[in-house]
């Protein structure tokens, strides 16, 4: 959850890291802090609030120094304030540590610590942490290395570390655990942090670390890398793809706008390669060699959460509709704490965009521990959750900034669409015409999606009628649903307004009693499914007053005489409608929340990459 960023070399330390931070910011920013060695002491700057607080909190002090260690932090353990943000200090104030994740045995070892005369300043684990460290440090009388591989063999949770020592300025001590880093490798000089895009920007070169390892990272040395069992490791250089414009704005006042912008692009990117010229096959490379599984599994098993959640609910209607397969989809946080039932036969799929995401990963462990055969789908190239699965496809939506999660989205639906008309086929499922057909209207997606952004100003008019309600409701059928459900998590993540989404059929059971002439429902009614029972399910709306933004098929005129507000959307195959329906939603959240003076790209209390429980 949050950003790490260090660096160490010959330059100037204090801009690389603030820079860093800023790009991980979406990780978390309730508060921030930098450490900066120099030959004789280590210069702590924290406070609470953003990174660009921290600037204006450093402005003037002294912050050279060509070693230093960043963070940015969302809140686990103790108040977003001054003294719990990041780094923390040993004892004897010689060690300084950042740290990205939980300690979930921190409560013992602190009393264990506290009855060696350990004293603590802050309500963080992470103090707990690098006391430790200086107790092993001092006791054992063994080098930092060593001091940090000892102390996080007694360490129970998630962790991404980065430890540096008073008066030492050439090396820092990394390690991780169930949290990403990520280290850049330059000339004589080495970047650390949660993911790639603070690196990008001077190296390409990186090595991804791997759970349990633990990195001696020393500007005019290799790195050495050992697991924290004490096994030594050969650090693996891999090349970044990504480019330096792809994680900046761009011109768009914030991420999520642009994100939403680039969707047609993501779009393409995801079936680039993928669909063969007469659209007539579907390969992904990705999966080849589990196909057969996938064909022969007795159900798939999507875990996910968040919006990845609900792109595996659409996934469900797809793989269903077109593979024939049996999908359950769960929360992965409920499934793995609930004794599921999963056997060699089934196929667990996590969807992720950060491929982080902690539910997540763990629920595929589980599934991994009990023989299923577990894929992914993810955005993050390098990420945990790919480095895990036995197979997987990613999405190439490209990075995702905003914390609000929406080009990630279409591009998963993408990628499923694929998946499923690629196992139909091969199952026979799927007749060649209907395949051909699909797949024809889906190249045309990106285009349908140029044309819905056309709807902006529009939207942007809707919006302003409804920035000050209290509630909404999103309504929506079959495919359309989890569209719903969607559009309601963009609204409340990033203008705090509650939302609901809900079946539309299901409303009559108890949501209907909410609407009055105040309540805005938003239905997705576009003409395929089930248009003239949503038709009904309107009525029903409007004879309780409730005020009606239908999201419907070009042309439409029966939704058009009973909303008050209609945005029109090309017409396509039912089973793509989500990639269609879901831009207008996405849009009307940006505006609405823009409207209403919230942050956007930094919604109060989220995370983009929620690598904690
Ligand atoms: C957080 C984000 C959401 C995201 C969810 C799952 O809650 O704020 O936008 O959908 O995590 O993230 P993942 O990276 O696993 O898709």
């Amino acid at each position: 959850m949050c950003g790490i960023v260090a660096y160490v070399g010959s330059k100037d330390a204090y801009p690389i890291i603030v820079k860093g931070l800023k790009r991980l910011e979406y990780r978390g920013y309730d508060s921030a802090g930098i450490a900066i060695g120099s030959d004789s002491c280590i210069t702590i700057l924290k406070t609470k609030g953003k990174v660009s607080d921290l600037e204006a909190y450093t402005s003037g002090k002294n912050t050279s120094g060509s070693i230093g260690i960043g963070h940015t932090r969302w809140a686990t353990h103790g108040a977003p304030n001054q003294v719990n943000s990041h780094p923390h200090n040993s004892g004897d104030g010689k060690l300084s540590i950042i740290h990205n994740g939980i300690i979930e045995n921190y409560v013992s070892i602190k009393t264990a610590l506290e009855t060696k005369g350990h004293t603590f300043k802050s309500d963080t684990d992470t103090e707990v942490l690098v006391h430790l460290i200086e107790d092993v440090k001092n006791h054992e009388n063994v080098s930092l290395f060593e001091a940090v591989r000892i102390a996080l063999g007694e360490v129970v949770g998630a962790y991404a570390i980065v430890v540096m020592e008073e008066g030492i300025t050439n090396e820092f001590i990394a390690a991780r655990k169930g949290s990403p880093l990520v280290i850049g490798v330059g000339r004589d000089e080495y970047y650390i942090a949660s993911d790639a895009t603070p690196i990008i920007e001077y190296t390409n070169e990186v090595v991804y670390l791997e759970d349990s390892e633990i990195a001696r990272v020393n500007s005019g040395e290799s790195l050495e890398i050992k697991t924290i069992a004490n096994v030594s490791k050969t650090a693996y250089i891999h090349e970044l793809e990504m480019s330096l414009d792809t994680i900046e704005k761009d011109g768009f006042p914030h991420f999520m706008l642009k994100e939403i912008y680039e969707q047609p692009k993501s779009i393409r990117d995801t079936m680039r390669g993928r669909i063969s010229p007469d659209n007539k096959e579907v390969k992904i490379g990705g999966i080849l060699d589990y196909e057969q599984k996938i064909m022969n599994a007795d159900r798939i098993i999507i875990v996910a959460c968040g919006t990845s959640w609900h792109a595996a609910l659409i996934g469900e209607h797809l793989i269903e509709d077109f593979a024939r397969i049996p999908v359950e989809v769960e929360y992965a946080s409920e499934f793995r704490y609930r004794h599921p039932i999963i056997r060699e036969t089934d196929v667990v799929l996590a969807i992720s965009q950060s491929g982080e995401t902690a539910d997540t990963l763990s629920a595929l462990e589980l599934a991994k521990e009990k023989g299923a055969t577990i894929l992914g789908i993810c955005n993050v190239v390098g990420s945990s959750i790919p480095r895990l699965t036995h197979a997987g496809i990613f999405t190439h939506a490209g990075p995702e900034i905003g914390v609000a999660s929406t080009k990630a989205f279409t591009t998963q639906i993408v990628v499923l669409t694929l998946m499923a008309l690629r196992i139909g086929k091969q199952k026979g499922m799927i007749s060649n015409t209907d395949f051909h057909q699909i797949i024809t209207e889906l190249e045309l997606i990106p285009e349908k999606v140029e044309k819905v952004l056309k709807t902006n100003s529009q939207i942007e008019i809707i919006a302003q009628q409804f920035k000050d309600a209290n509630n909404f409701l999103y309504l929506g059928r079959g495919y359309n649903f989890p569209v719903a459900l969607e559009g309601a998590l963009k609204l409340k993540e990033i203008s705090y307004i509650h939302a609901e989404g809900y079946p539309a059929a299901e409303m009559k059971h108890g949501p209907i009693a909410l609407i009055d002439d105040e309540m805005p429902i938003v239905v997705i009614a576009t003409k395929k499914g089930n248009y003239e029972k949503i038709v009904s399910n309107i009525q029903e709306v409007k004879a309780r007053g409730g005020r009606l933004i239908a999201i419907v098929t070009e042309g439409d005129k029966t939704v058009k005489e009973l909303a008050d507000y209609c945005i029109e959307i090309p017409n396509c195959f039912e089973e793509l409608t989500p990639l269609l329906s879901n831009v207008p939603l996405q849009l009307l959240s940006y505006h609405i929340a823009l409207l209403r003076g919230c942050n956007v790209d930094q919604p109060r209390n989220l995370a983009k990459s929620v690598t904690v429980e």
